[in-house]
Order: C-alpha cells, then sequence, then structure tokens
C-alpha cells in the first residue's frame, strides 16, 4: 500500500527529511505528491505525526489518502479505473475510467467504490433520466453514469479546483453528457430520477431530506460517506421500506433507496 500526502509548500526538504520511510515525491503545477510505501497501518499515524512536527504555517496539508501499490483497480462489475499522468488524450475503453491524478476526491476510497457498484444496480443502457451527481470531486461517479448509458448528467461542487478537474476527467473520458455546475444542492432545479451523494457524515445528514424532495416519484437515491454505525440512522431520516440495497466496505456504508 501507499499512503500519499498532497501539500502546498515553498520548498519540500524541510518536509521529507529524515523521515525514515521510503517514499516519492512528484511535483505538480500547485502541490508536492508524497508518496509513503508502507506495509502497516500503524505506520500511517507515524507518518503523519511526523509530517506534522514539520509542516509550517506557510505549508497546506491538502489530501491524505491510502492508495493500492499499483495505480489501477478493477471494480466487481468489471470496470477498470486508472489513474494517468498526463491529460494527453488517450484512448479510453468502454469499461475503463481514467482519471488524472489531482487532489479532488474520488478514486479507490471504499465509499466512492460502493456507489460505483450501487449506480451500476440503477443505470442500465435505455436510462433517460436527469442524474444529480452531488459532491463530484474527481467526477468519477458522473463518468461512469454516462459509461453506463446516462444521457443528462449534473456534477456539482462546491469547490471550484474540484470542478476544474472533473473538466479534465470527463475530457480524458471522451464523455460529453455531463454538466459541471461549481455550487450547492441550492444551485440546481427540478426533479431528479437519480441522485447520487457521496459527502461527509454531517453535510449529508443535513441535506438528506431535501435531496429525498428532489427526485421524482420511483427516483433512486445513492448515498455514501458515512461509517456503518450510522447506516440505520440514515435509513430512518429516508424511510426503511424503500431500502434497496445496503453495503458495507471497509466500516464505511452506503444505502440505495427508492421514493415511493
Ligand atoms: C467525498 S467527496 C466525493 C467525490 C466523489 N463524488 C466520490 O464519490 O468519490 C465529496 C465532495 O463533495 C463536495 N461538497 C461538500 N459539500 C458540498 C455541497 N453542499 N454541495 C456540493 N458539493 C459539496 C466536496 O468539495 C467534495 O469534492
Amino acid at each position: 500500500m501507499k499512503l500519499e500526502v498532497i501539500l502546498k509548500t515553498p520548498e519540500i526538504a524541510h518536509i521529507v527529511k529524515d523521515i525514515p520511510y521510503k517514499s516519492s515525491i512528484k511535483k505538480d503545477a500547485n502541490f508536492f505528491r508524497l508518496c509513503f510505501f508502507i506495509k502497516e497501518n500503524r505506520e500511517i499515524d507515524r507518518i503523519l505525526t511526523l509530517l506534522d512536527q514539520r509542516i509550517t504555517e506557510e505549508d497546506q496539508l491538502l489530501n491524505t489518502s491510502l492508495m493500492p501499490e499499483h495505480n489501477f483497480i478493477i471494480l466487481p462489475c468489471g470496470f477498470k479505473i486508472s489513474f494517468v499522468e498526463s491529460t494527453k488524450k488517450k484512448q479510453v475503453k468502454k469499461k475503463e475510467i481514467l482519471l488524472k491524478r489531482g487532489v479532488a476526491f474520488g478514486a479507490f476510497h471504499p465509499t466512492t467504490i460502493m456507489c460505483l457498484e450501487l449506480i451500476k444496480k440503477v443505470i442500465k443502457e435505455d436510462f433517460s433520466g436527469r442524474i444529480l451527481d452531488l459532491g463530484t470531486g474527481s467526477g468519477i461517479l458522473s463518468i461512469m453514469a454516462e459509461k453506463l448509458g446516462a444521457k443528462k448528467i449534473y456534477a456539482v461542487d462546491i469547490d471550484f479546483d474540484s470542478c476544474l478537474e472533473c473538466k479534465e476527467n470527463i475530457r480524458l473520458n471522451a464523455c460529453n453528457e455531463i454538466e459541471i455546475i461549481c455550487g450547492t444542492e441550492a444551485s440546481i432545479k427540478g426533479k431528479f430520477t437519480l441522485i447520487m451523494v457521496n459527502i461527509i457524515f454531517h453535510t449529508l445528514k443535513e441535506i438528506l431530506v431535501h435531496l429525498r424532495d428532489m427526485l421524482e416519484n420511483d427516483g433512486f437515491l445513492v448515498i455514501s460517506g458515512f461509517l456503518t454505525n450510522h447506516t440505520n440512522e440514515f435509513i430512518q431520516l429516508l424511510n426503511s421500506d424503500t431500502v434497496l440495497e445496503k453495503m458495507e466496505r471497509e466500516g464505511w456504508g452506503a444505502i440505495l433507496w427508492q421514493k415511493k
């Protein structure tokens, strides 16, 4: 496994100095990407503590994530998700998603993987409804939705940099049914056939009832971003009768729900 740390700093030497772990450093346009190769989970805390001691007020820790050794994963449903180094256009297969590694969330995290598996159950070739991907991050769920056959997808994120990365990834995957909106759930009007939301627990809890109202009757909601011990809390907020599927992965939960 690799621990990936994304940092904005004027110079990296003082941060990596004397950290006793094998690492690699890459400079991107606005940040450094550090990769530490680890064997056990407890090494994560050690590395993050050492980094914390070295980070000054000038530096910004933008993101940390655990990544598999290789730059791709194959989902149980057969889709391959790969990271690419450059945004140069490549041939992309129908069951493949290419992502330029940036700071936006959305690739190999268990919550993302579960959302991808759940939307695969809803979107079939002839799916013609409107889809909202709230908190699109890298754009991965929207890209998957289009690859599965969706025709009108709104990818919304509050974070401008994520919207820019989403745009690059949409281009990389030759998608043309996705509209990006920098904003929140309040920035978009009308009803949706499917809403996909993988967002932090508190935000999700706050907006869940509003999202339910944004769905048309018989519409589907895919949610994740919470730990499994919160699954029932979300089911109660929705309506347990229409939970079509609950998923669990590495302590995280996800739900597929239908509005009746
Ligand atoms: C955990 S990431 C999910 C990324 C991707 N959809 C996935 O499933 O991997 C959550 C994203 O939601 C965005 N976000 C948080 N609150 C939001 C809100 N109220 N409206 C829109 N985007 C929001 C964040 O900027 C972040 O990019």
